[in-house]
């Protein structure tokens, strides 16, 4: 076992201009569950495959424990890693395919079936050692996958979308099945997904890149309660929160009729107006007071009730969409109580759940 540190790490690659990864900073805790997510091409894959050492590192350094290890070839970091494409043998069986890599490191047979035995009883494959790859299921063939990571017992497990050719609800499943296998093996793990959901259930910390650059590292609480800027706050969370850009006035800030009181500290880095967020959970409507908008949609959930409406001043846009299509507020009611399709209803954020980010930078502004 053994911390990583990823220290102003940099990969750019040959013919860019930008860096992929920009001068990465992150700590992982000996036996730490870290999730890197972000959009497609943020540079997830590529922090991973730094950390393998199967891309080069162009600036900065990449520590295994107390091993500066940014120079060392792949099969000297002792990392062990997982693709989306299991890249499974199909002409060995199970339990050759998980012992393949200690075959190649001259591990004696008998050492290599007593591994092979001890990792299929962990990921419940033992009645499959001795078939091909192609006579699992998918997720059988996932968990071949793991095993031949477990077998090799290496410091840091590395994972890059390990789920994504699962069905939906066999990767529910398997999601569970590896964040409960990772804390009893208690292998530090970085664990590359771009589904936000899966980054919440699993990581004991997430860290979130846009565009090669950190945006932020917290648990999945921290973050969901205070995202550290604009991006964070519209990709952490489903449905999405709510951004709106709104004046800043005496006191506060003006969301629709209504002033939001907001300390002139938390305003003091802003300019004439901010964006508030607020998360479709934490939006109360009122009768008559706030944003005024004109219900769109309503999606029935039983106990709750998504409502989707558009400002009905059109001055008002939300952030995050895009030019085509205008992003709609969504509010979260009480399935018992929903308004009508075309309705006109006020929302406001609960003051205690409120977020307000400086309007140019995406700061967080608030506490
Ligand atoms: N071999 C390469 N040569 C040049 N540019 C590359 C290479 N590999 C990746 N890139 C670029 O680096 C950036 C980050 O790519 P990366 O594969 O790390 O993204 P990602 O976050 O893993 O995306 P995805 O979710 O789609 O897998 C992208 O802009 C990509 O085009
Ligand atoms: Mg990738």
């Amino acid at each position: 076992m053994a911390t990583v540190k990823y220290d102003e790490s940099t990969r750019i690659y040959p013919g860019n201009d930008a860096p992929s990864v920009d001068r990465l900073n992150i700590d992982i805790a000996d036996g730490e569950f870290l999730v890197l997510v972000g959009p497609s091409g943020s540079g997830k894959s590529t922090a991973l495959r730094m950390l393998a050492g199967l891309e080069e590192v162009n600036g900065g350094k990449i520590w295994i424990g107390d091993r500066d290890v940014t120079n060392l070839s792949p099969k000297d970091r002792d990392v062990a890693m997982v693709f989306q494409n299991y890249a499974l043998y199909p002409h060995m069986s199970v339990a050759d395919n998980m012992g393949f890599a200690l075959k190649i490191a001259g591990v004696d047979k008998g050492e290599i079936r007593k591994r092979v035995e001890e990792a299929a009883k962990i990921l419940d494959l033992e009645p499959y050692l001795e078939r091909k790859p192609k006579a699992l299921s998918g997720g059988q063939r996932q968990r071949v996958a793991m095993g031949r990571a477990i077998v090799r017992s290496p410091q840091v497990f590395l994972m890059d979308e390990p789920l994504s050719n699962l069905d939906a609800k066999l990767r529910v499943q398997t999601r569970t099945q590896i964040a409960s296998l990772q804390r009893r093996l208690g292998v530090t793990t970085v664990y590359v997904t771009h589904d936000q959901v899966e980054a919440m259930t699993m990581g004991d910390r997430i860290a979130v890149l846009k565009d090669g650059i950190l945006q932020q590292v917290a648990t999945p609480r921290e973050m969901y309660d205070s995202p550290a800027n604009v991006f964070v706050a519209g990709f952490i969370g489903s449905p999405a929160m709510n951004l709106v850009s709104v004046p800043v006035t005496d006191g506060g800030v003006k969301f629709g009729s209504h002033t939001l009181p907001v300390s002139r500290d938390a305003l003091a880095g802003g300019g004439s107006n901010v964006i508030v967020g607020v998360r479709p959970e934490d939006v109360e409507v009122t009768s008559g007071e706030g944003l005024e908008l004109t219900v769109d949609v309503v999606e029935e959930l039983g106990a709750d009730a998504y409502v989707y409406g558009t400002p009905t001043d059109e001055n008002i846009r939300l952030e995050g969409g895009d030019d085509a299509l205008a992003k709609p507020f969504i509010a979260r009611v009480d399935g018992r109580r929903v308004p009508m399709k075309g309705d006109k209803v006020f929302v406001q954020p609960n003051a205690d759940h409120m977020h307000v980010f400086n309007a140019d930078s995406g700061a967080r502004l608030s506490g």
